[in-house]
């Protein structure tokens, strides 16, 4: 009995060890996913200074819901504490990042998922904003450039160990980084499908999956995006009661902070329409490429 026990100690000693050191290597693995420096393609973007493209970038910040996670006059805010990051969306306004970051700094951010100090940036939707084409993105950040600076105290973005546990496996949390070329140009905005496409397949893909025939949530607790083809066909009232209300027909209210009606909402009427527009013709697209 007694060989026994002390055999059954070794065994869980030799396991208990075995993890320990399993997680002390998955952790360093982690961080140097964390850490990891991605060189990607930055554009060389002419920043406009007139004022109707600064109303333009003011209009794209609200409709790729930049207010959403850095806060109403973007200066940033802790987005949540635990789990596996205290999670810190920056002070964009001069003040803050804005003070530091040239046009490519921002560049390398917004489309590509990636930090002035070349590491990949943590929840900062990059996926969605890979599309942007220079046009936007240049009136993008002179908006940001020219917001008025606002003082803020953030604590740094910090990964806990559980997050550098996870940033070791499948679930690449480092891992948002977009290394293709965006495009230069877009359609103009309106109620167009051209304009309708260039939005889909690049904000609404980013959750509802490409060709946006719906995909499982990444963030916990989220529900799955559904397939896009049956909202085309709402009629029109429905469809721009759910992307500015979040009330779908069937009556169900969507949380915005998993599907941001909250953005589309701040959207134009003919830029929603646009968008309308091409979901409709999602279902005899996917029969023509059947
Ligand atoms: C879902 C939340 C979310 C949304 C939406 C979002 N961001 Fe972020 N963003 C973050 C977080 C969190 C960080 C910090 C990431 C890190 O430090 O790893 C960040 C980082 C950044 C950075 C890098 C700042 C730095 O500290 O170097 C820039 C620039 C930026 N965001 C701009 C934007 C712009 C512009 C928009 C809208 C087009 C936007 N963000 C939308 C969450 C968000
Ligand atoms: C951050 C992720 C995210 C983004 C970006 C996003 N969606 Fe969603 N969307 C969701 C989720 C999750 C749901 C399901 C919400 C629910 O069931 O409460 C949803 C639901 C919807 C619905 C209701 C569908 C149905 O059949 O009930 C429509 C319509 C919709 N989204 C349109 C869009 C459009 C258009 C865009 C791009 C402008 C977009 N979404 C961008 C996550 C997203």
């Amino acid at each position: 009995m007694r060989t026994v026990l002390k055999w059954a100690g070794i065994v869980v000693g030799a396991l208990v060890l075995f993890v320990v050191i399993g997680g002390f290597v998955a952790s360093r693995v982690g961080a140097a996913n964390i850490a990891e420096v991605h060189d990607v393609p930055v554009a060389t973007l002419a920043i406009p200074t007139d004022s109707a493209a600064l109303a333009r970038g003011a209009h794209l910040a609200g409709i790729y819901g930049c207010q959403d996670c850095h806060g109403a006059d973007l200066s940033g805010q802790v987005m949540g504490e635990g789990g596996p990051a205290r999670i810190v969306a920056s002070n964009l306004t001069p003040a803050g990042i804005g003070g530091e970051y040239e046009p490519a700094d921002w560049d390398r951010a917004i489309r590509h998922g990636v930090g002035i100090d070349g590491t990949a940036l943590f929840v900062m939707p990059s996926g969605a904003y890979h599309h942007v084409s220079d046009t936007e993105a240049a009136a993008l950040i002179a908006y940001l450039e020219a917001l008025p600076p606002v003082e803020k105290d953030l604590p740094p973005m910090e990964y806990t160990l559980l997050g550098k546990l996870l940033a070791a496996g499948p679930l690449n949390l480092a891992g948002g980084v977009y290394a293709d070329p965006a495009p230069a140009t877009s359609p103009a905005p309106g109620a167009t499908i051209a304009y309708g496409e260039y939005v889909a397949s690049g904000m609404c893909a980013y959750c509802h999956g490409e060709g946006l025939v719906g995909k499982e949530p990444e963030q916990p607790g989220a529900p799955p995006a559904p397939d896009l083809a049956a909202s085309g066909q709402w009629t029109p009232e429905q469809f721009h009661q759910a992307l500015t209300t979040g009330v779908t027909p069937s009556g169900h209210q969507m949380n915005p902070e998993f599907m941001p009606w909250t953005a589309t909402a701040r959207m134009t009427h003919d830029e929603r329409e646009g968008l309308r527009l091409y979901l409709a013709t999602l279902a005899d697209r996917r029969a023509a490429d059947a």
